[in-house]
C-alpha cells in the first residue's frame, strides 16, 4: 500500500495523494470495506484470455466521481430515472454501486442496480463489501460483457456506468447485444468514445479534469426528455 502512495507522490505529487486519501482510501476506512487498493492485470487475467490489448486492472472509481455521474443521472432523467436499470459493467469491487445505493436510499428512489465483471474474485469481494455495508445481498455476477448472459432479462431503459474498463473491441461487443435498449452511458475515463459514436450514441456531457479519472463524458442512444 505504501508503494502505491510513493507512486503516485512520484507521478502528481501530493495533489494525488491527497486527493486518493479522502475520494478513495477513505472510504474503505469509514464503512469497513475492500474496494480502494488496486490489482494489477497479471494477477486477474492470464495471456490466453485477452480479447485486447486493454490493461484489464482493477481500480475503484473516486466516491466523488461517483457522486457526480449520480448527480448527472439525476440531471438528465429527472423522475424518469426510476424506469431504468443501472448496471456497472467491470464492477470489480464494487464500489460505484455501493455509493448509488446510499445515495438512492437517500433520496428514496426506486432503481435497480447491478454489477457485472469478469472476474469471479473481484465479484466475491464486491458481495461480501455489499453484505458489510447494507446487511443484505448486492446483484454482482461473473459474466463477461462481450457475452452478457442476462441481456434478455435486463430492462429495456438502462444507465451504464464504465470507468475505463476496456479497449475499442470489448466496447464494441458489449453495444452490439444492447443495439433494442434505450441506453445512458456514463463513462468515466473516457479513453475510446469512438465506438459508440459509431453505434448511434449522441455525447451529451463532458467534463475534463487534471487526472484523467476525473474525466467524465456521457452518451446516450434515445432522446432523454
Ligand atoms: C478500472 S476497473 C473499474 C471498477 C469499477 N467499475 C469502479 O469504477 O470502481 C475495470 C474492471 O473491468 C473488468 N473487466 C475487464 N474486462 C471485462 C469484461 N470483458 N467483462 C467484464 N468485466 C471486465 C475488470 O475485471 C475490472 O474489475
Amino acid at each position: 500500500m505504501l508503494r502505491n502512495y510513493y507512486n503516485m507522490y512520484k507521478k502528481y505529487g501530493f495533489k494525488l495523494i491527497y486527493a486518493y486519501f479522502f475520494y478513495s482510501h477513505f472510504f474503505d476506512i469509514k464503512n469497513r470495506v475492500d474496494t480502494h487498493l488496486w490489482i494489477p492485470v497479471d494477477t486477474l487475467y492470464d495471456e490466453n484470455n485477452r480479447y485486447d490489448d486493454h490493461n484489464r486492472y482493477y481500480l475503484g472509481s473516486w466516491s466523488n466521481i461517483i457522486k457526480k455521474t449520480y448527480s448527472l443521472a439525476d440531471q438528465f432523467l429527472g423522475s424518469n430515472m426510476d424506469n431504468y436499470s443501472f448496471i456497472d459493467m467491470g464492477c470489480g469491487k464494487g464500489r460505484v454501486l455501493l455509493i448509488w445505493e446510499q445515495l438512492i436510499q437517500k433520496h428514496k428512489r426506486n432503481i435497480s442496480l447491478s454489477g457485472i465483471d469478469l472476474n469471479p474474485t473481484l465479484i466475491e469481494i464486491a458481495k461480501n463489501n455489499h453484505r458489510k455495508m447494507f446487511n443484505k445481498e448486492g446483484d454482482f455476477s461473473v459474466q463477461d460483457v462481450c457475452n452478457l448472459s442476462s441481456v434478455e432479462s435486463m430492462n429495456e431503459n438502462l444507465i451504464i456506468y464504465m470507468f475505463n474498463p476496456f479497449g475499442e473491441p470489448v466496447i464494441r461487443k458489449m453495444l452490439e447485444q444492447l443495439t433494442d435498449k434505450k441506453v445512458m452511458i456514463i463513462y468515466v475515463n473516457p479513453l475510446h468514445p469512438e465506438p459508440l459514436l459509431e453505434y448511434g450514441y449522441e455525447e451529451i456531457y463532458d467534463q475534463g479534469g487534471w487526472h484523467p479519472i476525473l474525466q467524465i463524458k456521457v452518451f446516450t442512444n434515445h432522446k432523454i426528455k
